[in-house]
Order: C-alpha cells, then structure tokens, then sequence
C-alpha cells in the first residue's frame, strides 16, 4: 500500500483522499483554511456530499489532515494536487494555487510523484516539469490524472470510473499511479501529458455542447407546439447518441463547466484559434438562465411587487455548491425587475445570494403567498409541488418548472397554471392583480 498525500480539502482532494483511504492507502491531506482541518480533525465535513462522511469516519486510522506542507510530503509516494483552478478575470485559468503548491515543496529525498487531478490548460504539466527541474526536483515524477466526479454521486464515480486517463512524461510514474487505482473496476487511458489534460476540457466541453443544444432544441420546440421531454427520449434512444445530458433545463452552472468552458476557449484564443461552437455553448446557456424571467412575465405582466419563490438554490441536487448556481442569476434579476425574492433549498445556504433574498426554511413556507414557484434545482423533495397544501398557500398558483421535473397535466389538473421548458405552453389566464397598492410598489 502507498502513502499518499494530497494538497486541497474540497470536492476533489476529500473524496480522493477518501477513496484511496478506502482502497487501502495511507493518506495525508493539507488545506490551507485552518477552519477546514480543524472540522475535518473532528469528525465534520465541510460540505455536502453523500457518502462522504462514512467514507471518512470507516477510514480514520488510515487519514490525516494537515496545514503543515512538511507532513503532507513527509514519506509521501504520491502528492496529489487538488487545489481550486478558478477562472481570472479574463477567464484564463488561475493556476496561482497549483503554482504555490509547486513552490512550497520541500526537499523530497525519495522518489515522489506529483499527479496532477486539478482541471487545468493544456501545456501546464510541462510548464510544471520545468519549474520542478529549476527548483531541482529533477527525482519527481509528473504525471497528469484529470478527475471527472460529479459532485452529488462523487464517491459512487470516483469508486467506478468510466475511465482513469493517465498521461506521463515517464511511462514508469504512469505504472505507479495505474497501480494506485488497482481494485477499481475501468478502464485506463493511458496518454501523454498533453493529450490527457486535453481530455478532461474536451469531454466537459462536450457535455456543456449536449446541454446547450437540447435546451435551443427545447426553445424551439416551444414555438413550435413540440414537447421537448419525448423529442429528448427519441433522441437520445438513438445509439450513437446516447441519453445523457438531454435534459432541457434553465442552464449548467456550478464549479466546474462554466470556468472550464471559458478555460478552454481562452485556451484556443490564446494558442490563435477562435473556438465559435463553445463561444455559442457559453452564450446559449447565459440566456438560458434569463427566460425564466419571461415566462414568469407572461403570465404576471410586470414582476415589480411579485413575490417569486426560488426553489432549489444549489446548482445541482445532492450538494450544497452554490458555486455559479443559476439561482444566483436568477436572484439579481428578479431583485432588479423590483420582484420580492424567496429562496429555499434543503441543504444549501443562501449566502451566495444577494442579502435581500428571504431564505425560507421550508417549501411551504417558501411559496406562503408568493405570486409564482420557480423550480430551479430538481431536488426530490419538489416532486410533488403541485399538490394541495402548496396551491393554498400561494397567492397566484404559478409553477415554472425550470427542469421538467412536474408531469403538466397533473400540475394542470391540481389547479395550477404550469410552464417547463420546451413542453407545450397552455393559454394564459390575465395577470392576477398587483398585490400591494401602488405607492408602496413605488417605494420599492
Ligand atoms: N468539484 C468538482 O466537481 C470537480 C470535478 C472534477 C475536477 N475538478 C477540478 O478539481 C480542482 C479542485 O476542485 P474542487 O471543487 O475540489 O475545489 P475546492 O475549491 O472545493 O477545493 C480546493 C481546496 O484547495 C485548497 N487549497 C488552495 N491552495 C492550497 C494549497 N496551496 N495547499 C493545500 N490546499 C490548498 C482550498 O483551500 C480548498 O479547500 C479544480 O481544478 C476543479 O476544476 C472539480
């Protein structure tokens, strides 16, 4: 069994900490938030993600945790860098936080691999190779292992991979790493550098392009009287194209695909290529976000003085990350059409939002006199929105369904006006009255 060190406590460096921890491997894992290792140390996780807690509690002799750069290299086979690549301000990659793991490393007398699994721009792990020979850490291995775990089933991806791509510049440290993922049932990719890093912003990109296509197939599909949810299903039965990421919506959001997406295409700039499909992908799913705000209009007329409830505010179901949520979008616009703002998720707080948005703590609470439901995250918990208890408490029995999660007839047929995405619209009724007198709205 190795001994495994890992830089970064968030989504990727816990559960892969977890998971080797699980496979057998000792494991060290650094963060630099003393809050972080301190929760950590006892026992608490640091945000939501299923199975992760057992995972860590059913390993505890097998993990540390650690702010000390010295312990987390100490003895270590492999150095996993998990550190945040967010986006700058011009949508470049920031590898500021992967350059000070470099910088930090110690003296490392044995051989040690540093296995790259943070999303980054191809040409980084050359880059690395250079500035570790220049610090004459010539004896440390390179090796880039991209992770493609998807937050709310990370553990459950991370234990059967649809693939583990290993790209080295030394075949040998590739050995190593493979034989890190030994017990794991997928299949191996093995590349160069290059290739692999490639292979990571390739297949998000791809996915990102699954989703914005659907959703202009859905908006046409509105115009047209065509319902989207069977135009998917005929779709995606086809066998070279599959049924993944055919789910018309309001929009990706969350860590990964937006940066990773504006990554990539500064990427291409950058190397003298104009990248037109992901600069679509990229704008189809801004707008996307925004046509909620005019379904809501067209059956409210103005939204000044409307209540709207928000539900689901996390990006996806099962994880807490607020991380470019649609809901953060959608919050600051609504605000700024002077709409009243109600927000409600199971797990996710709401302080990524703007301060004036009320966070409910629960659905019922939530749609307490609002004007319109906007179903933003397709938690389960909002499978059965459209039941009784829920069109009483609302003012104006309006659900937008921005995941088509509801079945319309039966939303329908329990009383309320219902609108998804893509499904063929029903006949609006006038909009119900403003709510409040109209010098208050003024006053807003
Ligand atoms: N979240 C995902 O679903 C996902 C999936 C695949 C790949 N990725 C990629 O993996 C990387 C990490 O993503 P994440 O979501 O886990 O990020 P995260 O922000 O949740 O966690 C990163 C952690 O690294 C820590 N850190 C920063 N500098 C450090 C340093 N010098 N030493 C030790 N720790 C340091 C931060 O404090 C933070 O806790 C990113 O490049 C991301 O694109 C993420």
């Amino acid at each position: 069994m190795s001994r495994v060190g890992i830089f970064g406590a968030g989504w990727v460096g816990l559960v892969t900490g977890a998971c080797f921890a699980e496979l057998g491997h000792q494991v060290v894992i650094r963060d630099v938030v003393p809050e972080k290792v301190d929760a950590l140390r006892a026992g608490k996780v640091p945000f939501h993600e299923q199975e992760v807690p057992e995972l860590l509690d059913r390993n505890a002799d097998r993990l540390s945790y650690t702010l000390d750069v010295g312990e987390v290299a100490d003895g270590a086979d492999f150095l996993f860098v998990c550190v945040d690549t967010p986006p700058t301000y011009s949508g470049d990659a920031d590898l500021s936080r992967v350059w000070t793991v470099v910088d930090e490393l110690p003296r490392l007398d044995e051989r040690t691999v540093l296995v790259m699994k943070s999303t980054v721009p191809v040409g980084t792990g050359e880059k690395v190779r250079v500035g570790l020979d220049a610090r004459g850490l010539d004896h440390v291995g390179y090796v880039s292992n991209p992770e493609f775990l998807a937050e709310g089933r990370a553990v459950a991806d991370f234990m059967s991979p649809d693939r583990i791509v290993i790209g080295a510049f030394d075949e040998s440290d590739g050995d190593a790493v493979e034989t890190l993922y030994e017990g794991l049932d997928g299949p191996v990719v093995r590349a160069d550098v290059n290739s692999a890093e490639m292979i990571k912003l390739a297949a998000n990109a791809f996915l990102m392009t699954r989703i914005s296509f659907i959703n202009e197939i859905a908006n046409v599909c509105e115009l047209t009287g065509a319902d989207v949810t069977k135009v998917a299903e005929g779709v995606g039965l086809d066998h070279r194209l599959g049924p993944h990421f055919l789910r018309a919506g309001i929009g990706y959001g969350g860590s990964c695909f937006p940066k990773d997406s504006l990554a990539l295409k500064q990427l291409a700039s950058n190397s003298g290529y104009h990248f037109q499909l992901l600069s679509a992908v990229i704008e189809v799913n801004e707008l996307q976000k925004r046509r909620v705000i005019s379904k809501l209009k067209r059956h409210l007329g103005s939204l000044r003085g409307r209540r709207v409830a928000l539900l689901g505010l996390a990006f996806k179901p099962n994880t807490d990350d607020m991380r470019e949520a649609p809901s953060i979008v959608l919050s600051g616009r609504l605000l700024a059409e002077g709409a009243e703002v109600v927000g409600w998720d199971p797990v996710a707080g709401g302080q990524a939002l703007p301060r004036s948005v009320e966070i409910a703590a629960s659905v019922l609470e939530a749609v307490d006199g609002a004007d319109a439901a906007v179903i933003v995250t397709e938690w389960d918990e909002l499978r059965d929105l459209a039941r009784e208890d829920v069109r009483e408490a609302m003012a104006n029995p309006l659900i937008v369904d921005g995941r088509n999660l509801l079945d319309p007839e039966a939303a329908r047929a329990a009383g309320f006006a219902y609108e998804g995405i893509g499904r063929p619209i029903a006949e609006t009724q006038p909009p119900p009255p403003p709510r409040r007198p109209d010098r208050e709205l003024s006053e807003l």
